[in-house]
């Protein structure tokens, strides 16, 4: 009997293809209330998922005890219990670097639309306010030869690194758990403490994964030692923020403008207070979301699935301790 695959994501059709060459797979566009009977049923006897964004706690994990791989069409693994996974052997796997470009393209677009105020000028013009030469109160931040602290030095961060030296002269400071060395070598970036990084930026970026270490690293006390002419971007998970310090600190002017990819809740409640104010820009969870990298994202996903349902040990893997051999 062929080994099941669900994907409980919508992906391109040559990756579907790619699996259904040689495993039955049942495929869920999106998982919502809707059809979460069927995906339940479906779980008894599965033994690889692909998507994103599924909390696989222990709970799902007892209603799947054929499971050996969860890939994640993603580079956070955040909604992983990593633990309980290689506790009952199965493996999980992320999808990194393929979406380093695309994500950095990302947040310089929210960092230029923060500082450039790019949103609010549009819709300025749009609405027809705009009826003489601008002056001072529409004017921006300049981006080019500022300081910019990135918080989560990995792949993406170095892209981010990347073009804020090489385009926009930027000075980079960074804060991680490691030292980047071809960040430091090839883009000037100077390792710092979170505080000094903080208080020094003009710019601050956080790119961290979200972790039991990293949630809500920034509250009241680190917006309280940026400048007050500070952007702040986030582009890691909402939780690793503390959003209601974030909206009080644009609201007291602790800091300038915001730019944000993610929230603490997503899709994020209208009734959020960031949605109102015209110096926070803001986006969808969009990082990585364009057709080309999303494509290479799924189709790196399912090559960890059969690499898997075939007895190897999955190039990506995160929890290596659940790989049992072939
Ligand atoms: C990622 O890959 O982790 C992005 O944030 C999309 O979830």
């Amino acid at each position: 009997m062929k080994q099941k695959v669900i994907v409980y994501k919508k992906v391109p059709a040559e990756v579907l293809a790619m699996l259904e060459k040689d495993y039955e797979v049942v495929y869920f566009e999106r998982l919502d209330e809707s059809n979460q009977a069927d995906f339940l049923a479906e779980l008894k006897n599965a033994h690889a998922l692909l998507g994103a964004d599924l909390p696989v706690n222990e709970e799902l994990l007892n209603a799947a005890p054929q499971l050996k791989i969860v890939s994640n069409i993603s580079v956070g693994y955040d909604n992983l219990d990593l633990p309980a996974m290689t506790e009952r052997g199965v493996m999980a796997t992320n999808t990194p670097d393929v979406l380093n470009d695309t994500t950095a393209d990302t947040i310089f677009g929210l960092l230029l639309s923060a500082g450039r105020r790019l949103p609010e000028l549009d819709q300025y013009v749009k609405t027809g306010k705009w009826k003489g030469s601008v002056e001072e109160e529409m004017f921006g931040f300049d981006v080019h030869h500022k300081i910019l602290g990135i918080i989560g030095m990995g792949g993406i961060g170095g892209a981010i690194a990347k073009r804020a030296h090489l385009g926009f002269d930027m000075k980079i400071l960074y804060h991680n758990r490691s030292r980047n060395e071809e960040a430091e070598k090839k883009y000037g970036a100077v390792y710092c403490g979170l505080d000094e990084l903080l208080a020094k930026s003009d710019y601050v970026c956080l790119m961290t994964p979200l972790t039991p270490q990293t949630e809500r690293m920034i509250g009241e006390r680190e917006f309280n030692l940026m400048k007050p002419t500070a952007i702040f971007i986030n582009g890691s998970r909402g939780k690793t923020i503390d959003e209601q310090a974030l909206i009080h600190a644009l609201q007291q002017q602790k800091i300038a403008a915001a730019g944000l990819d993610v929230f603490e809740q997503e899709p994020v409640n209208p009734d959020n207070p960031l949605l109102g104010m015209k110096n926070v820009v803001t986006l969808p969870h969009i990082g990585s979301a364009t057709a080309e990298t999303r494509t290479a994202m799924s189709r790196m996903a399912a090559e960890s699935v059969i690499a898997a349902l075939e007895g190897k040990c999955p190039p990506r893997i995160l929890n290596e301790g659940a790989y049992k051999g072939s």
